[in-house]
């Protein structure tokens, strides 16, 4: 978390305070359909339920989750994909965040962490509100990542091991962090439209 707040928030804050305002509304990305207010708040709802799953000491039995390390997904380059330019107020091209590839990154995120929550031995349904808040916010903001959603619902019925559970935890702890990256990604994005 830490080295997100660093990554992000001193571009933002230098974004926001070094630009006169109609520039900055410039160089901001343009939203156009998904990013709405309600997939603000669909992001917000799937952080909460991570957090929630996070303590339900009965997913990681013999484990401290707490004291494991996290593992984040290598496939994606969400962070830089998504990170603010550099504010310069004066090139056009440099300045530009790329929504496009922000967006496909966020997108492949999701599919990779549904695909592999679906995957875990769960058999008392604890990932259930991870789940279906997950496939709310694909369904309703990133229509192209879900078309494939409705063959991956079978979760094993079968109990989990204890490499399973250190896998899920360490897993969830990055899928965690992803997931707060997200958050303040569409909040950027979708401050952005109130600018224009
Ligand atoms: C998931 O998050 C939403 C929003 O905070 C909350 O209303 C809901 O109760 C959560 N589900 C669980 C099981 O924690
Ligand atoms: C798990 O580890 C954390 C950090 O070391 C510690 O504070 C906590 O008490 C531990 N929890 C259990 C149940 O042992």
């Amino acid at each position: 978390m830490p080295l997100i707040k660093l990554c992000i928030t001193p571009a933002l804050l230098l974004l926001v305070l070094s630009c006169p305002l109609w520039q900055v509304s410039q160089s901001l990305p343009v939203i156009k359909g998904p990013m709405t207010d309600s997939c603000v708040i669909y992001a917000g709802t799937l952080l909460r339920n991570i957090s929630d799953a996070l303590k339900q000491d009965q997913l990681f039995m013999g484990i401290n989750c707490t004291k494991q390390s996290m593992e984040l997904n290598m496939e994606t380059n969400t962070p830089s994909a998504c990170a603010p330019k550099e504010a310069t107020c004066t090139g056009t091209a440099k300045s530009e965040f790329d929504q496009e590839s922000c967006l496909t990154n966020i997108g492949e995120d999701l599919h990779h962490y549904y695909k592999f929550l679906t995957a875990q031995p769960d058999p008392d349904n604890l990932l259930g509100t991870v789940l279906s808040s997950l496939r709310e916010f694909m369904e309703n903001c990133f229509t192209s990542a879900s078309t494939d959603l409705a063959s991956e619902q079978d979760a094993a019925d079968r109990q989990s091991t204890f490499n399973d559970r250190l896998s899920l935890c360490k897993v969830l702890k990055g899928f965690q962090v992803r997931t707060i990256t997200i958050n303040r990604v569409l909040a950027y994005m979708n401050s952005g439209e109130h600018t224009k």
